[in-house]
């Protein structure tokens, strides 16, 4: 693969397959080498160039960072009070082959939520230690491919919110613990916490829960009790753990205080508490609800990004989830400067702001196209790159029409 790199991002290794300039102004005999050492890197520098094309399939690749500017672009924020992280790998696998294991996980993981709720609300036995071998496959998907489970977890349907939303609360939590770099043992706590964390919803009354329309003041005070529902049902039971129990009676808590059920303040909230609340909000905004629609996921990041700065979720929390899901997540609607819509199917660690996008939409011809695959980071960076997110509402268009690839 041919892609554009900073010559400040070149590591030995590399193989330039074209120095952007003629070979007049290079210090090489050759226009295509193989960069050997740190020295010849310096020698490129020497003569002015900042850019050079590499060739991905002839030596290594490189990652490329998020940078302040790419924050700003997407979020709008001068502040320049953002911490980008380094990427974690998470591509051991390509997208194909985890994508029908990741099938599989999700289904399973369903499957499992729905017993348990079913278990619950007959007053029957749960054992917990049955999510163990699930929440591990999990957690190996998402080492494995983050992007098979993040673009199944991308497309929702309104009428089973419930155990859709755990797991995907359970995935994207599990994914800020590794990105946070927790332990196993940690992960699968929190894996258990985030899959369990609306379970007290099992002790109100459907009507409530189902509600299509905003809920009374009456209706609201009893809906504020699913989390101390919730560690009320599981406390007793065999295999739970204090970082399980917070999960479940802190995710509705907020950094400033003004959660509930107990107004709990800033750190004094556990670290899976707040992790758990700032993928609890993520996904219930990019879900289609029966009085709202699904927000776009980078649209949606936008949201959590201004909580953070207004202290109602942990701003570090907030970054390292946008750090981890990626600034254009998958499922999000892009706008290109070529004038085309496209939608995220795949998002590599090496490329942050080049991810892979379906494009689906002309917008001067104002035509639906038939969906054209296009990797932004393939040496096409100028001809399409990403201008802005956009909202599917606005455009009339159904993200579950074009995702997973
Ligand atoms: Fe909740
Ligand atoms: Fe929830």
């Amino acid at each position: 693969m041919i892609k554009k790199v900073k010559v400040d991002d070149l590591k030995p290794g590399v193989f330039i397959a074209d120095f952007n300039t003629t070979w007049m102004k290079h210090p090489f005999m050759t226009n295509q080498i193989l960069i050997k050492n740190q020295k010849m890197i310096q020698r490129i520098r020497e003569y002015g160039i900042d850019e050079v094309f590499i060739d991905t399939r002839r030596g290594k690749d490189i990652v490329q960072h998020l940078t302040l500017d790419d924050w700003n672009k997407a979020f709008g924020d001068e502040t320049h009070n953002v911490t980008v992280l380094e990427p974690i790998e998470t591509r051991k696998e390509t997208l194909a082959k985890e994508l029908p294991k990741a099938r599989k996980i999700k289904s399973e993981v369903r499957s499992l939520i729905e017993k348990v709720y079913y278990n619950i609300e007959e007053g029957k036995a749960v054992d917990i230690h049955e999510a163990d071998h699930v929440v591990e496959e999990m957690t190996h998907s998402l080492t494995r491919n983050k992007d098979a489970l993040l673009s199944l977890i991308a497309i929702k349907y309104k009428d089973e919110y419930t155990y859709t939303h755990s797991v995907n609360v359970a995935v994207l939590t599990t994914l800020l613990g590794r990105y946070n770099g927790l332990s196993d043992e940690e992960i699968h706590n929190l894996s258990v916490g985030a899959l369990l964390h609306d379970i007290g919803k099992t002790k109100i009354s459907e009507k409530i829960i189902n509600k299509p329309g905003p809920l009374t003041q009456k209706e609201w005070q009893t809906m504020q009790q699913h989390p101390k529902l919730g560690y009320d049902l599981v406390k007793d039971m065999e295999g739970i753990n204090e970082v399980i129990l917070r999960v479940i009676l802190e995710h509705h808590e907020r950094y400033d205080g003004m959660g509930y059920p107990n107004g709990t303040k800033g750190k004094d909230i556990s670290w899976g508490g707040r992790a758990a609340s700032v993928a609890d909000i993520y996904d219930a905004i990019t879900s289609a609800r029966s009085y709202s629609p699904a927000t776009c996921p980078s649209v949606a990041l936008k949201k959590l990004f201004e909580m953070g700065k207004q202290n109602i979720l942990d701003q570090e929390l907030v970054q390292k989830f946008i750090n981890a899901v990626g600034i254009y997540p998958l499922g999000s609607l892009v706008k290109l400067n070529s004038g085309f819509l496209g939608v995220v199917v795949e998002s590599p660690r090496e490329h942050p702001v080049r991810p892979v996008v379906k494009l689906i939409y002309d917008i001067k011809k104002k035509i639906i196209i038939p969906p054209r695959r296009l990797d932004l980071s393939q040496g096409i960076g100028e001809l399409h790159s990403i201008v802005r997110a956009e909202s599917y509402a606005e455009w009339n268009l159904r993200p579950e029409d074009y995702i997973p690839v």
